[in-house]
């Protein structure tokens, strides 16, 4: 089976990109990074893709004119040209209109840094953090045009630790994104998640059996 063809759009350091593009240099994994784009023209990550000789291309928004449309036929045509089958959006910071979602419906994948449907939008970790809860983590997710929605295709989680601070508990969660969003893109190139009334359905993984609780019962 041919390899899917992926574009990676970010807006900043693109990590979450570098990890994607690492796991695609493989040459048995399912999907290859064929193009990075942004809409930011100085976008870190932009210059790396370059280094790994991938692809990198630049649709600035403010060049725009608050046009979202026209945005948006900019960027599908740099998709097009590419041949691209799936999208993985890794730290994208401008909205997508309901019309290019559903265009892009079940192949546009996101990484939230969240237990979704908890803490959707910014500032997740110190959220999680004021709220007390005990884990956090990330999500990967089909992108629909409700933000932070749309069913999940790998979950991550984080203990959160009670010295924590916004800045450790990112640390972590980032670790935790950059193992998730490889293997989720992974499940989906390899035709392997089934939606099913909103749910992902995932073909050839063994059902978990270990609960998972946290603080653990006192033995
Ligand atoms: C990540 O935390 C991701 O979950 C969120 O934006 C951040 C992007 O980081 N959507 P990077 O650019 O991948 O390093």
């Amino acid at each position: 089976m041919s390899r899917k063809r992926v574009a990676v759009l970010i807006s900043g350091r693109g990590s979450n990109m570098a990890a994607l593009i690492d796991a695609a240099k493989d040459k048995n994994y399912p999907a290859e990074i064929v193009l990075v784009a942004s809409n930011r023209p100085d976008a870190g990550g932009l210059a790396a893709a370059r280094d790994a000789g991938i692809a990198a291309e630049a649709v600035d928004h403010t060049q725009f004119n608050k046009d979202r449309p026209a945005f948006e036929r900019a960027l599908q045509a740099v998709l097009e040209a590419h041949r691209i089958d799936l999208i993985c959006l890794a730290g994208f910071m401008r909205l997508l209109s309901p019309g290019f979602v559903e265009q892009w419906q079940n192949r546009m994948l996101n990484i939230h840094p969240a237990l979704l449907p908890a803490f959707k939008g910014l500032d997740t970790h110190k959220r999680a953090l004021d709220a007390g809860a005990k884990v956090h983590g990330a999500t990967v997710h089909f992108v629909v045009p409700e933000m932070d929605a749309g069913p999940v295709i790998m979950q991550g989680a984080v203990k959160v630790r009670d010295d924590d601070n916004e800045q450790s508990l990112a640390a972590r969660v980032l670790a935790v994104e950059h193992r998730i969003y490889p293997e989720a893109l992974r499940l989906v190139a390899e035709g392997r998640v089934r939606i099913v009334d909103g749910r992902c359905l995932i073909d050839g993984v063994p059902a978990p059996d270990a609960s998972q609780i946290e603080p653990a019962d006192p033995v």
